[in-house]
């Protein structure tokens, strides 16, 4: 049975959220737990696919996991590992699973792991993990659709990535915690999610420094040293950045808890610039208005600290409605566009030429039947359709459910007229209304 979200637009939001943990920080966590033969306990982990998914991986190696919905945690048991081998099954549902690779050389010397392929948004290579496993010693043979990485020993050296890959950064930090001598990875990733791991990391007894600039010193230490630890993970930067686009989209006033503002810090000037109000009324909490129609500019997205790409989407569905003509840029992936379309039906004027778009603000967006082809598309469809006058729909749920916790209630709280809804009540209530034949009109 598919669902899909019907919103009926144009209510202005307001109220309080409050902000889930960073899934993009706390599946490379999971991974992590895998370096030490102990216990860990991680808080704060929102219910998620991709959470369930990377509990699959990580129980296919002989881990012993368990989720508590009531007090959003994992615990991670790997003092036994029965197998070097992540599958397909879950690569190909979740890339972020290629991560255990680096943490399974580094305990194990061995590791089998799917390679994930391309995906909705782009080419999303591999060559940077891989290049540095092998300087840091790892023999990497492709074998069958699976990397196959084996080393006698790890011995610590500098790495320079070509571009500030994240999961490339995480991936060798992971190889390295457990490698003889030092490793330092050179035009290292910079995100919040990469210091959240050299913390985490360090509490478990490794030995990571710089995490957060471009330069991250790993001194190896014995395996001895590294225990099971319990950590709370950080509040989810995207996931706050959507609500905060959702309250000044709908020109509401709402407050987001439970964020990290200097996270946020390009973004939120970004938002200032459109003409939005974001005032820090607490150390984790902001007040979000706007009154006004917004003001169109441009955005390029970069490698933190610069504009993030996964609020890419969210920014041009903003300025689909903005006053004036904007340029988006996106510089990190090949096809990150893929909500134009989509955001065209609903009146959006929005022109693409390769990674660049032109958007000529237009009044008013209306409601229509839509797809959601990837998550943070998914997300400005969303932002779309309560902006926007009139019903919408949006279908492909699956994709949304990768990273937003409680979309529903959430947004309810602020007010938003959203449902979810299976298709078959969507067929009982096209029936009611006598509209038998065709597709859903709502
Ligand atoms: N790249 C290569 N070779 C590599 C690694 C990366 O060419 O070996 C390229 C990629 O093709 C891409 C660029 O480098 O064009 C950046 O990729 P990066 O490795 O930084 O991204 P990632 O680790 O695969 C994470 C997030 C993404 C987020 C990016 C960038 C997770 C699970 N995913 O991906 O989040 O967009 O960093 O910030 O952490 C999302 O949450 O919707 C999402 C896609």
């Amino acid at each position: 049975m598919t669902e899909k979200l019907i919103i009926s637009g144009g209510k202005q939001l307001s109220g309080e959220v409050s902000i889930s943990g960073a899934k993009n920080a706390v599946l490379k966590l999971m991974a992590a737990t895998l370096l030490a033969k102990d216990v860990s306990k991680i808080y704060n982990v929102p219910e998620l696919t991709d959470v369930t998914i990377m509990l699959s991986v990580l129980g296919q190696l002989g881990a012993k996991t368990s989720y508590d919905k009531v007090e959003k945690s994992v615990t991670i048991d790997t003092r036994e590992l029965t197998s070097i081998v992540a599958g397909y099954e879950f690569v190909s549902r979740m890339r972020a699973s290629f991560i255990v690779l680096g943490a399974l050389v580094g305990r194990c010397k061995e590791a089998m792991v799917a390679l994930p392929g391309g995906c909705a948004i782009g080419e999303r290579r591999v060559d940077f993990h891989i290049r540095g496993l092998e300087s840091l010693g790892a023999t990497i043979k492709i074998e069958n659709g699976y990397v196959h990485a084996q080393a006698k020993k790890l011995e610590g050296t500098d790495i320079y990535l070509d571009i500030p890959s994240v999961g490339a950064t995480e991936n060798l930090m992971l190889a390295a915690v457990l490698a003889e001598g030092s490793t330092r990875i050179q035009n290292a990733a910079q995100e919040p999610e990469i210091v959240d791991l050299a913390n985490f990391l360090n509490t478990m007894g490794a030995d990571v420094n710089g995490a957060g600039t471009s330069e991250i010193l790993i001194n190896g230490v014995k395996p001895e040293s590294l225990h099971g630890v319990e950590y709370t993970t950080i509040p989810d930067r995207i996931e706050a950045g959507t609500y905060m686009a959702a309250i000044i989209g709908t020109r509401g006033k709402g407050i987001i808890q439970n964020v990290n503002p200097s996270h946020l810090t390009f973004y939120t000037s970004k938002l200032t610039q459109m003409g939005a109000k974001i005032k820090l009324i607490a150390p984790n909490a902001f007040e979000v208005s706007c009154n006004q129609r917004l003001k169109a500019l441009n955005i390029v997205t970069q490698p933190y600290p610069g504009f993030p790409t996964d609020l890419q989407s969210l920014g041009m569905a903003l300025l689909s409605v903005a006053d004036g003509v904007s340029i988006i840029t996106e510089s990190l992936y090949e096809n990150r566009f893929m909500q134009v379309p989509e955001l065209r039906k609903m009146g959006a004027d929005i022109h693409q030429e390769r990674n660049h778009a032109l958007i000529k603000g237009v009044e008013k967006l209306s409601g229509a039947n839509l797809r959601a082809s990837d998550l943070r598309a998914g997300a400005a469809l969303v932002l779309a359709a309560l902006m926007a006058e009139g019903y919408s729909t949006i279908e492909e749920l699956h994709h949304i459910d990768r990273g937003y916790e409680l979309l529903v209630p959430k947004m309810r709280a602020l007010g938003a007229n959203i449902d979810r809804i299976s298709d078959e009540i969507d067929i009982v209530a096209d029936k009611v209304r006598g509209n038998l034949n065709g597709t859903t009109k709502i």
